[in-house]
């Protein structure tokens, strides 16, 4: 039997530049392992959730950052805390409901108990058990409970927005969005009391890069997304920008809707389809909201963990889960707020089935990522070309172009040494 070749196992990356992107990127499983070392468990933010998801002191919600389970807590204080979801006794992940209210954890196996910060609070027969007389077993004199709670992670809030690190020495959340990114951050969060309009899960059978890529690459939504491309919403003539932090990582493409109709960029793009109508065209009934100014879609891309969309009125976050190298959850928290009418979030709400499993739009992109996988997995050897626009890397004002993927692989190889 053939070995597989060496090259495959201890990967280079062949290329000079980030714009040939070798698809062991996406393949290879101790290039993730290394990913979730140095993107998500140090020296990044990762998302965890929004404050309006636990409103009420002893609410709580468990999510992941990278693969590890962790629980975001609101405290009696009303402080928020992030601990990880593994007991310090013998290691069970305790907490398996998604959300909840309680005023402390108690691991099912032993019943060690926790505050809502981690501390742990409670230990049965921790000084033994009495029985004639005579004082057996419990834990040693030494044991002191404040070394044994669960792992702390650093919390950082900002405007509604819960972001957690396992790295305590992590720069601020803002030095780490860079000023550029941050406007656009604040752009939607800034500082109205959020709604929670629902949510939408589903696992796509890719790399968790790929959805990061889907979102740096304004090229694909006016080919693939018939509703896109025929309605108008983002086409390749749509005024547009994409910005980017000073290391790449970040990214937000920006972008305000044409008139629709025929034009050069439709004709001969098989997905306009010319002769389709809505039965309900409420779902393109959209009103321009003040706080947008001009653009009309701002997409973002939070290294690594992170999407915050806004699509006309639609607003979502969009949480990356990775599960191996080829599979990660995507959570979609689609929220409002607190000053919306009862029309706007009607129309919210309606316009969020663009997105998700099954959105308009998004579905398309969930399946190009699995087909994408399929083609890494059958020749790993191979590499991409992502040159439009050319091979550097920086901001630009059109969207003819995939600079952002570039960047964001100028970054990659950078952190990992490749
Ligand atoms: Fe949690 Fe024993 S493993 S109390
Ligand atoms: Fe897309």
């Amino acid at each position: 039997m053939n070995e597989a070749p060496i090259a495959f196992r201890r990967p280079t990356w062949k290329d000079d530049g980030s714009s040939r992107i070798p698809f062991w990127a996406y393949t290879d499983e101790d290039t993730y392992r290394r990913e979730l070392e140095r993107f998500f468990y140090a020296g990044h933010w990762c998302y965890v959730g929004l404050e309006a998801e636990i409103p009420n002191p002893g609410d709580f919600k468990r999510t992941v950052v990278g693969e590890r389970s962790v629980i975001v807590t609101r405290a009696a204080d009303g402080g928020i805390h992030v601990v990880e979801n593994v007991c310090a006794h013998r290691g069970v992940r305790f907490c398996r409901e998604r959300f909840g209210n309680r005023k402390d954890f108690t691991c099912p196996y032993h019943q060690w108990n926790y505050d809502l910060k981690g501390n742990l609070v409670g230990v049965p027969f921790r000084r033994g058990v009495k029985l004639d007389g005579k004082v057996n077993g419990g834990m040693p004199a030494d044991f002191d409970p404040k070394q044994h709670g669960l792992t702390q992670l650093k919390v950082a809030v900002r405007n509604g927005v819960i972001f957690a690190s396992f790295d305590h020495d992590v720069p601020s959340l803002e030095a780490y969005l860079g000023p550029t990114i941050l406007r656009y951050f604040d752009r939607v969060f800034d500082g109205r009391q959020l709604t929670i309009l629902g949510y939408s899960r589903q696992r796509i059978p890719g790399n968790w890069k790929l959805m990061q890529e889907n979102i740096k690459d304004p090229y694909h939504p006016g080919l693939l997304h018939t509703w896109f491309v025929t309605f108008g919403l983002w086409r390749a003539d749509n005024r547009s920008e994409l910005k980017m932090d000073e290391h790449f990582r970040h990214a937000a493409m920006i972008s305000t809707r044409g008139t629709g109709g025929k034009g050069e960029v439709t004709s001969g793009v098989s997905s306009f389809k010319d002769q389709m109508h809505l039965h309900d065209d409420r779902f393109l009934d959209v009103v321009h909201e003040d706080w947008w100014g001009t653009p009309t879609a701002v997409m973002m891309t939070l290294f690594p963990s992170v999407i915050i969309q806004q699509q006309v009125n639609s607003v979502s976050t969009r949480h990356i889960q990775p599960n191996g190298h080829g599979s990660f959850d995507f959570v979609w928290t689609h929220f409002g707020f607190a000053n919306d009418s009862e029309d706007m979030t009607r129309r919210r709400l309606r316009q969020a089935n663009l997105f998700g499993p099954a959105g308009f739009v998004s579905a398309d992109d969930g399946e190009v990522i699995e087909f994408s996988q399929e083609g890494f997995e059958q020749k790993p050897f191979h590499r991409t070309v992502a040159e439009l626009g050319g091979r550097e890397v920086g901001d630009t004002d059109h969207m003819v172009t995939e600079t952002l993927i570039r960047g964001m692989y100028q970054y990659w190889r950078r952190v990992m040494e490749a």
